[in-house]
């Protein structure tokens, strides 16, 4: 197994992302693991406690309702998502997380699968009562972002919340460095791709030294009907 440098781990998103391949990296943090996803150094091998608040407050009592959790990593959001009742799609562009995942979860009732955010399959579109991003737009870079919250928000239904927990920094802080956590501008913009915020908070999370995050809440914008 490969130890974790983060010298190196920079010098390579780096490298990736100034010849625009954004993603041509993911799968190396998941193969280094060599097949243990407790090796993956992201990873907190537990679903997010906030997550979890939001499931118990917004039970889940009434037809199976479809959930995908996107960048699924090593699988602990997206099993919390079906231990709460949900039928759950989990994707990674990483073919490697989803072979961990699958060997983490051997019975699992999450439909997990190897798919690009930007590309994804026919049948996606507005498919989904709950969409759940953790920590994808941080790792990528520039325009990739403001795209990725756009084809988030395509993937809601017309009464779908999307949940996005991400890393935080002050506005407008200048930071080189992968993650680059999101400002409060930069989460405001889903609100440019067609949502409404529901719920904001702002916490540091419980590592040594802690790290700020935000949690928000979307649901679909209604349409205003046009009166005649
Ligand atoms: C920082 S990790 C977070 C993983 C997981 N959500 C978590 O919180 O532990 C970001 C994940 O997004 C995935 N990813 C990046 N770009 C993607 C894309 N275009 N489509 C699908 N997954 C992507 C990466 O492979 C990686 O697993």
């Amino acid at each position: 197994m490969k130890e974790f440098d983060p010298v190196k781990y920079q010098e390579m998103v780096r490298e990736y992302q100034e010849r625009d391949d954004p993603f041509g990296w993911f799968d190396s943090i998941y193969s280094d693991a060599e097949g243990d996803h407790n090796a993956v150094f992201w990873a907190d091998l537990a679903p997010n406690p906030y997550l979890l608040k939001w499931l118990e407050k917004n039970p889940e009592t009434w037809l199976k309702k479809k959930a995908i959790a996107i960048g699924c990593g090593v699988g602990d959001d997206a099993e919390a998502m079906a231990a709460a009742g949900y039928e759950v799609t989990a994707f990674d562009i990483a073919p490697s997380a989803i072979e961990l995942c699958k060997k983490r979860y051997p019975d699992s009732k999450v439909n997990y699968l190897v798919a690009d955010l930007f590309d994804y399959p026919e049948g996606w579109a507005e498919a989904f009562d709950l969409v759940y991003e953790c920590n994808t737009i941080q790792v990528l870079p520039g325009r990739y972002r403001r795209e990725a919250m756009d084809a988030m928000v395509s993937l809601m239904s017309a009464e779908g919340k999307l949940l996005v927990s991400c890393r935080s920094r002050k506005s407008g802080e200048e930071l080189d460095a992968i993650p680059l956590p999101l400002d409060k501008n930069e989460i405001d913009s889903f609100m440019h791709f067609g949502v409404r915020q529901k719920s904001f908070l702002v916490y540091d999370d419980d590592q040594e030294p802690s790290v700020p995050h935000f949690f928000a809440t979307y649901s679909r914008e209604r349409r205003k009907r046009k009166r005649n």
